[in-house]
């Protein structure tokens, strides 16, 4: 059996990760790869479970830390129960959000150590990496434009954070793809669904290319 290929979205609020996950997951099947969709942080019953403790804007809320661990934490259950099971039964696993958002958010928006979150994912998860990480970019106006048509005034705890915040998620995740760019892609959000899901195709030519 061959194992199956880690594909994980990533990128900031209203990058559009969602309707490009649908939109690859559908191009996959087509191709007749067995493909599992899924979230973070969710994607089991216990993971969803921590979700809503994390993004609930009731309460007084975590500190950085608490934080991070539960988003580790979040993960650690969905890698252990839905990602690994996934890809050695074969199947190509789509994630909306990965470690690199732990990264990006607690990391660079909220002031932990590269070195921490990483440590936390490596006691958590093994340190498991995406196979391709895409990085979804988009211009804060656009970016603002569709979370006012999907949120309205309700965005959840970390998406309600000041733009500041974000600027340096934003900064963070472009340093990341630098760094490492043969894990990452870099996709422009900017344009029409259709016009994204185009980049997102020729970004996997070659991974879809070496699966047999
Ligand atoms: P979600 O509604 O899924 O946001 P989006 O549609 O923008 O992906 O909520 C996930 C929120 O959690 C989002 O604000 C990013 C944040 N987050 C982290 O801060 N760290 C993480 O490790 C993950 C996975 C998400």
């Amino acid at each position: 059996m061959t194992r199956g290929r880690f594909i994980a979205l990533e990128g900031g609020e209203g990058a559009g990760k969602s309707t490009q996950a649908r939109l690859l997951a559908e191009a996959l099947r087509a191709l007749g790869l067995e493909v599992v969709t899924t979230r973070e942080p969710g994607g089991t019953p216990g993971a969803e479970a921590i979700r809503g403790l994390l993004l609930g804007t009731e309460g007084e809320g975590w500190h950085p830390r608490a934080e991070a661990l539960l988003f580790a934490a979040a993960r650690s259950d969905h890698v252990e129960r839905l990602i690994i099971p996934a890809l050695e039964a074969g199947k190509w696993v789509i994630c909306d959000r990965f470690v690199d958002s732990s990264r990006a958010y607690q990391g660079g928006g909220s002031g932990l150590s590269d070195a921490e979150v990483l440590e936390l994912h490596r006691i958590g998860s093994g340190g498991l990496l995406p196979d391709l990480t895409l990085l979804f970019e988009v211009s804060p106006e656009v970016a603002a434009g569709r979370l006012k048509v999907r949120d309205g005034d309700g965005a959840d705890r970390i998406g309600g954070r000041e733009a500041v915040y974000h600027a340096r998620v934003s900064d963070a995740f472009a340093r990341f793809a630098e760094a490492e760019p043969a894990r990452f892609a870099r996709i422009d959000g900017n344009g029409t669904p259709e016009q994204t899901h185009q980049l997102v195709m020729s970004a996997l030519a070659p991974v879809i290319g070496v699966n047999p």
